[in-house]
C-alpha cells in the first residue's frame, strides 16, 4: 500500500487543506495515523467495523484488546455510551481535553470490533490541535490504538511511525514529537470506586482530588510495589526493545556498582551492552552505550523520552540493557509501569 505522508507543524490554511484530504480517507473506511499529546494513534472510523479491522492488520497482530474511541467534543460521548456516570462528568470537566480515557458501558452503536466483545468502551478527548481538528473534520469518532507495530514501543516521534507503519496505512500525519510520551491514564468508571487500569500523565492523586476514593488495579500495583515483584518468567510482550532488558534495583550506589559489575562481565565478548541512566548518573558509567532518560528532577521529561530511548537502543543493536530503577511516587508511577513492562518485570 502506498502511504500518503503529510507533515503539519501548525494549522495554517495549507495545513488545514491537507488535513481535510486525509480526513476524507477516514470517511472512506481507511486508516490514518495522527499525532496526539500522548503518543501517535492509528485511527479508523469507530462506527465502521471493516475499517476497524484494518487497524489490527496494520499493527500486525490478532488483537483481542479493545480500542479507545477518540472524540473532539464532549457532546459526542452520549451516543457512544449506555449512560454517563456522574463521576465521569466530573472527570471530563476537569481533565478533558487531555490524557485521560474513561471506560463506560457502551451503546449499541459501538461495534464489537472496537470493544473486543466487552460491554464497555474507552473514550478519550485528546488535547492536541491537530488531533482535534482531524477528528472533527472526519465527522465521526475515531477508534485508535497506539500507532506502533505489535510489541514495539509506542511511537512518540514521526520517524517511529514511519519505521513501523509506512506502507501499512492509507496516510500518516507527521508533526512535532508528542508532548507527554506515555499513553493516557485509563480509568474504569463502571465500578465503584472507579479503578485506574493504566497509569498515565493524569495521576492517581489528581483523580482522587476530584473523585475522592479511586482504586488502582492490582495489575499496576503488584509489579511496582517493591516487596511484591512477580516472577521474571512472566510473559509480557508490550513495549519491548529488541535487546534483553533488566531493571537494576538498590540504593544509588548499589545500582551503579551492580551495573558496572554486570557490564564488566561482557568485556571482550561480542555482546553489545546498553545502560539506561539519568543526567545525574551517566558519569558513573564508562563502557557500553550509555543513554540518559533525562534529569531525575523532571520525571515528566523522563516519561517523554522513555519510548524513544528504547528505540535508540534497538538502532544501536544493543543486545543487553541495564536500566536504573526509578524511585516510586505519584509522579513516577506511569513511567515505572512502562519501564518495568519493557523489562518484562525482570530485576537484579
Ligand atoms: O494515549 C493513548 O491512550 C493512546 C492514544 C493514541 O490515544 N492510545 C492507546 O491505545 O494507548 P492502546 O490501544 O495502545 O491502549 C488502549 C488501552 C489498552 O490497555 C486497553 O486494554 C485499554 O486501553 N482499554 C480500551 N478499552 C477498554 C475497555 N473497554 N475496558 C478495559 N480496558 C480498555
Ligand atoms: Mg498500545
Amino acid at each position: 500500500m502506498k502511504t500518503r505522508i503529510i507533515d503539519i507543524e501548525s494549522l495554517d490554511e495549507a495545513g488545514e487543506k491537507e488535513l481535510q484530504a486525509v480526513a476524507a480517507l477516514i470517511k472512506n473506511g481507511e486508516t490514518v495515523v495522527f499525532p496526539t499529546e500522548t503518543v501517535y494513534g492509528l485511527g479508523a472510523n469507530a462506527f465502521d467495523p471493516e475499517a476497524v479491522k484494518k487497524i489490527f492488520v496494520a499493527k500486525g497482530r490478532p488483537n483481542d484488546n479493545p480500542l479507545i474511541v477518540h472524540i473532539s467534543e464532549i457532546a459526542q460521548v452520549e451516543p457512544l455510551v449506555a449512560e454517563i456516570p456522574k463521576k465521569a462528568i466530573k472527570l471530563m470537566e476537569v481533565f478533558w481535553p487531555g490524557p485521560l480515557t474513561l471506560i463506560m458501558k457502551k451503546s449499541a452503536r459501538i461495534p464489537d470490533e472496537v470493544s473486543a466483545g466487552l460491554d464497555t468502551v474507552g473514550i478519550r478527548f485528546p488535547d492536541h490541535p491537530i488531533a482535534r481538528a482531524f477528528i472533527k473534520m472526519s465527522g465521526c469518532p475515531i477508534a485508535a490504538p497506539s500507532a506502533n507495530r505489535s510489541g514495539r514501543p509506542s511511537p512518540t516521534q514521526g520517524k517511529h511511525v514511519l519505521e513501523d507503519l509506512d506502507g501499512r496505512v492509507a496516510a500518516i500525519i507527521l508533526s512535532a514529537d508528542t508532548e507527554i510520551g506515555l499513553e493516557s491514564t485509563v480509568i474504569d468508571m463502571t465500578v465503584e470506586p472507579p479503578v485506574v487500569l493504566r497509569p498515565g500523565d493524569v495521576t492517581v492523586a489528581e483523580l482522587r482530588e476530584v473523585l475522592g476514593e479511586v482504586a488502582v488495579s492490582s495489575n499496576v500495583t503488584k509489579n511496582v510495589v517493591p516487596e511484591k515483584v512477580s516472577s521474571p518468567g512472566m510473559k509480557y510482550t508490550h513495549y519491548s526493545p529488541k535487546g534483553e532488558m533488566v531493571v537494576v534495583k538498590g540504593t544509588k550506589k548499589e545500582i551503579s556498582e551492580k551495573i558496572n559489575n554486570a557490564v564488566a562481565r561482557y568485556r571482550g565478548k561480542p555482546m553489545t551492552v546498553g545502560i539506561l541512566a539519568s543526567d545525574e548518573t551517566m558519569g558513573c558509567y564508562h563502557e557500553g552505550f550509555i543513554i540518559s532518560l533525562g534529569s531525575q528532577k523532571d520525571p515528566r521529561e523522563m516519561a517523554k523520552n522513555l519510548f524513544s530511548r528504547l528505540r535508540t537502543f534497538d538502532e544501536l543493536g544493543v543486545e543487553r540493557i541495564f536500566a536504573e530503577d526509578i524511585p516510586l511516587n505519584n509522579e513516577t508511577l506511569a513511567l515505572i509501569n512502562r519501564l518495568y513492562k519493557a523489562a518484562g518485570y525482570t530485576f537484579i
